[in-house]
C-alpha cells in the first residue's frame, strides 16, 4: 500500500546566505523525497525562511531597510538557490506570514488555557544606548576564567568555558559598543518539565538509539522551564494581551512547518487536518542538523501534544560540512555560498558528492575537494555516461537508433534486477552512499562487460552483426538501470536521459531492458568538472569576504577589535592643510593581497604580495597585531603606489598599505567596493 507523507527541512534564517552546509540538508531531504514519489508514495514537501528575531532586525537596521523589505529580498536569493539545486519544494514560504501568526496566537492561547504558561520577572543585560535587551551573541568581554578578550557572552573560543553574559569583565553591546546594564523584565515560560515523562518515551520513537541516548544527559540534567518571550524592540509576533511582549523566534519557527505546508493546502486543494489531527495516519518528517536537535526533539513535539496536534514521525538528524577537512572557512575561501557553486559548477555533482558520502547518522561530512572532482568524474562520466556515450554510436549508425529484441548476457541483466530491493531499502533508509556503493558496483560489473566485448572491435568483424546489436543494447540498457537508480540524486541527467533513450525509465521498471525500441541520437549528458572551475569558485568565495568586510558597518568592526566603547577614536589634532595640488601628487591605487605571510623576525611586519592588476608587488605593513595572514589572502586595499621603495631588513617595501587606526588592535585597512577592478586610482 503506498504511503503518504509530510517532509521538511530546517526553515534557513532570513538574515543570512544558504551556504553548502544548508545544501547537504536540502540535498539529502531532496533526494528522499525524490525517491519516495517514484516509488509511488504521495510526499508533500515544504521549507520557508525563518524570519524572526534580533538578528534579522539588527541585520536590516544596518542595511537601512525594514525587516519586512529584507525578508522579501532574501527569500528571492533562497529560492533562486534552492531551485539552482534541483531542490523540488512544494512550497517555499516563510514564517512572517499571516498563517503563522494565526498558527502561533492560537497554540499560544490553548497552552495558556491548558496551564501550560507561567511568568517571572528575571534579570538580562541590556543595552542602554540602543534601549534594547541583548541576546547573548550580541554581549562580548574578557573571558573570566582566562581573560581572553573580546569573547561571545555564553561561552570563550579561546579555553571553552561557558558562562553567564554577567560573568563577563568590561562587558560592551556588539551592537552599540554601550557597556549594558542589568534590568529586569517580565518573561513568559513554557512549561516544559510537565512534559518531562511524555518527551522520555517519545525520543525513543523519533530518533535513532545513539541520539535518543545522548538526550538522557538532557532528561538527567532535568528538563527546564522554557522562556518564550522577549521584549520590544525585537521582530516577530506580538503575544497576545501583551503590549510590547513578542514570541521568541524559536517558538513560532517551527509552527512555520504548518504554515508554509497550510498556504500550500490553501492553493492545492488538500485538507490541511488529515495531516495535523492527533489522530492522522500522514507521516511526518523533519530533517534537520545537529545543533537544533534540542528545539525539535523536546520544545517542538511538546508544543504539539500541548496544543492536540499530531506528533513528528520521525526526525532525520545529520551532521555538518566540512570542507578540506577543516571547518567552512571564510578567508580559506572554503565557505562557499550556494550562489557562488551554481555559477561555476554543475548541482549534480554536490548532489552526487554529498550522496555518496552520506548516512543515516548525525556525522560530519567533509566536501574534499580533490576528491569531490576525482569522484564525479570517474564515476558519472566515467562509469555512466561513458557506457552510452561508447554503444549508442553503433546503434544510431549500424541499426538505424533500433535496441536488438534481447540482450547479450541475461546473467548481468539478473543481477541489476537482483540487487534493486537492496538499493530500494538504502535510499528508504537514507543510507545513500549504501545506494550509491550498490548502484556504482553495477556500473563496474557493466564496463567489465562492455571492456570484455569491445563492441568497437566487433564493429570491424565480419558476421558479427547480431553480438555487435545486443551487446550495445545490453551496454546501453545497463546505462537505462544506472540512471534510474541514480534520479533521485541526479534529476537533470535522468531528464536527458528520458529524451535520448525515448521513454519515461520509471524506476520500477529500472532493471527491466528496453527492447526492439528506438532511441535517439547521444547528446554529450555531463561534462567533467575542471580543477580551474573548482579554483574560480574558492577566489569568488575569498572576494565575497572581503566585499563582506568593506561593507561592514564602522560598529561591527569596531566590537571585533578595539573597545573606543562610544564609537569614535580619541581625537587626534588635524594636519596642516593641503591645497589638492599637494593632493594629487599622492598616487593611490587598488591592490588585491595574493599572498600575506609572518615575517618571523619582525614584531609589528607580515609581508604581501599585491596584485596592482599592471604588476605585481611587495609590501611590508606593520598591521600584524590586528590581522592574520589568512584574514588578509584575497581582500582588496588601497596602496600609497608613487611612495619611494624602502629597503628594509627583511627586503624591499614598494608601497604602503593604507589603513585607519592608532595602532595594536586597532588597525583598520581601507576597503573599497569589490567592483573597483584593480589598479584603478583612488581620487
Ligand atoms: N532557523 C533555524 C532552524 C529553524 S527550523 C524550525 C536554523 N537556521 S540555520 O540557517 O542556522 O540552519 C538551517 C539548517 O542548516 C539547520 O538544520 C542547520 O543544522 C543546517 N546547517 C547550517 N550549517 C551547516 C553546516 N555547515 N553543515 C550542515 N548543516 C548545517 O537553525
Ligand atoms: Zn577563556
Amino acid at each position: 500500500m503506498s504511503r503518504s507523507m509530510l517532509v521538511t527541512s530546517a526553515l534557513p534564517y532570513a538574515n543570512g546566505d544558504i551556504h553548502l552546509g544548508h545544501m547537504l540538508e536540502h540535498i539529502q531531504s531532496d533526494i528522499f523525497v525524490r525517491f519516495q514519489r517514484a516509488v509511488g508514495n504521495e510526499v508533500r514537501y515544504v521549507c520557508a525562511d525563518d524570519c524572526h528575531g534580533t538578528p534579522v532586525m539588527i541585520k536590516a537596521a544596518s542595511l537601512g531597510i525594514t525587516p519586512e523589505q529584507m525578508i522579501e529580498e532574501v527569500g528571492k536569493h533562497h529560492r533562486a538557490d534552492f531551485q539552482g539545486f534541483l531542490i523540488n519544494y512544494d512550497n517555499y514560504y516563510r514564517t512572517h506570514s499571516e498563517e503563522n501568526r494565526i498558527f502561533s496566537e492560537e497554540m499560544y492561547k490553548t497552552l495558556r488555557e491548558r496551564g501550560y504558561i507561567t511568568t517571572k520577572t528575571i534579570s538580562q543585560l541590556y543595552d542602554p544606548v540602543k534601549g534594547m535587551f541583548l541576546p547573548d551573541r550580541f554581549v562580548k568581554g574578557t573571558c573570566p576564567r582566562c581573560g581572553a578578550k573580546d569573547q561571545y557572552g555564553d561561552n570563550c573560543e579561546v579555553c571553552s568555558a561557558t558562562y553567564d553574559p554577567t560573568e563577563l569583565k568590561d562587558a560592551y553591546s556588539t551592537v552599540s559598543g554601550a557597556t549594558p546594564v542589568l534590568k529586569e523584565s517580565e518573561h513568559y515560560f513554557f512549561d516544559l518539565p510537565k512534559f518531562n515523562d511524555f518527551l522520555h518515551e517519545y525520543v525513543k520513537d523519533v530518533l535513532p538509539v545513539e541520539l535518543a541516548n545522548k538526550l538522557e544527559e538532557w532528561f538527567a540534567q532535568g528538563l527546564k522551564q522554557w522562556d518564550i518571550s522577549r521584549d520590544a524592540p525585537y521582530f516577530g509576533f506580538r503575544i497576545p494581551d501583551t503590549k510590547d511582549k513578542y514570541f521568541y523566534v524559536w517558538l513560532d519557527a517551527p509552527i512555520g512547518y504548518m504554515a508554509s505546508f497550510k498556504n500550500y493546502c490553501d492553493k492545492a486543494g488538500i485538507n490541511f487536518d488529515d495531516y495535523w489531527k492527533e489522530d492522522s495516519d500522514k507521516e511526518l518528517y523533519h530533517f534537520i542538523g545537529k545543533d537544533i536537535l534540542y528545539f525539535h526533539s523536546l520544545f517542538w513535539p511538546a508544543t504539539l501534544k500541548g496544543c492536540g496536534y499530531r506528533l513528528p514521525t520521525k526526525i532525520f538528524v545529520h551532521g555538518y560540512v566540512t570542507v578540506n577537512g577543516a571547518k567552512m572557512s571564510k578567508s580559506k575561501g572554503t565557505f562557499i555560498k550556494a550562489s557562488t557553486y551554481l555559477k561555476h559548477l554543475k548541482p549534480e555533482c554536490l548532489r552526487y558528492y554529498f550522496a555518496s558520502k552520506m548516512n543515516a547518522q548525525a556525522v560530519d561530512l567533509d566536501l574534499s575537494l580533490d576528491d569531490f572532482i576525482a569522484k564525479v568524474n570517474s564515476d558519472i562520466v566515467g562509469k555512466v555516461v561513458n557506457l552510452a556515450s561508447r554503444s549508442s554510436g553503433f546503434i544510431t549508425k549500424r541499426f538505424e537508433g533500433k535496441l536488438a529484441a534481447s540482450v547479450f548476457d541475461p546473467e548481468l541483466a539478473a543481477k541489476f534486477t537482483e540487487a534493486k530491493a537492496q538499493i530500494e531499502k538504502a535510499y528508504d533508509e537514507r543510507a545513500y552512499a549504501e545506494a550509491v556503493r550498490l548502484i556504482m558496483g553495477l556500473a563496474d560489473e557493466a564496463n567489465r562487460f562492455v571492456d570484455a566485448h569491445a563492441p568497437w572491435v566487433l564493429a570491424k568483424e565480419e558476421g558479427k552483426e547480431e553480438e555487435l546489436h545486443q551487446v550495445c543494447t545490453q551496454a546501453i540498457n545497463c546505462f537505462k538501470a544506472l540512471i534510474t537508480y541514480l534520479s533521485p540524486i541526479l534529476p537533470e541527467i535522468y531528464q536527458h536521459s528520458q529524451e535520448f533513450l525515448n521513454d519515461k525509465l520509471p524506476f520500477a521498471e529500472a532493471d527491466q531492458p528496453l527492447l526492439d525500441h528506438v532511441i535517439n541520437k547521444f547528446k554529450p549528458l555531463f561534462a567533467r568538472i575542471d580543477l580551474k572551475d573548482v579554483e574560480a569558485m574558492i577566489e569568488e568565495s575569498k572576494q565575497d569576504l572581503a566585499a563582506a568586510q568593506s561593507s561592514a558597518k564602522p560598529a561591527d568592526a569596531k566590537a571585533e577589535k578595539g573597545d573606543h566603547k562610544d564609537g569614535s577614536a580619541e581625537y587626534v589634532p588635524l594636519a596642516p592643510e593641503i591645497t589638492i595640488d599637494d593632493f594629487v601628487k599622492l598616487d593611490l591605487r587598488v591592490a588585491r593581497v595574493i599572498k600575506a605571510e609572518e615575517v618571523p623576525e619582525a614584531r609589528k611586519l607580515l609581508k604581501l604580495q599585491l596584485d596592482l592588476g599592471f604588476e605585481k608587488r611587495q609590501v611590508f605593513a606593520g598591521i600584524k597585531s590586528a590581522y592574520k595572514p589568512a584574514e588578509l589572502e584575497g581582500r582588496k586595499v588601497i596602496v600609497a603606489a608613487n611612495l619611494k621603495p624602502r629597503q628594509m631588513k627583511f627586503g624591499l617595501s614598494e608601497g604602503m598599505v593604507l589603513a585607519a587606526g592608532e595602532g595594536g588592535a586597532d588597525i583598520f585597512l581601507l576597503s573599497v567596493d569589490d567592483k573597483a577592478p584593480l589598479g584603478s586610482k583612488v581620487h
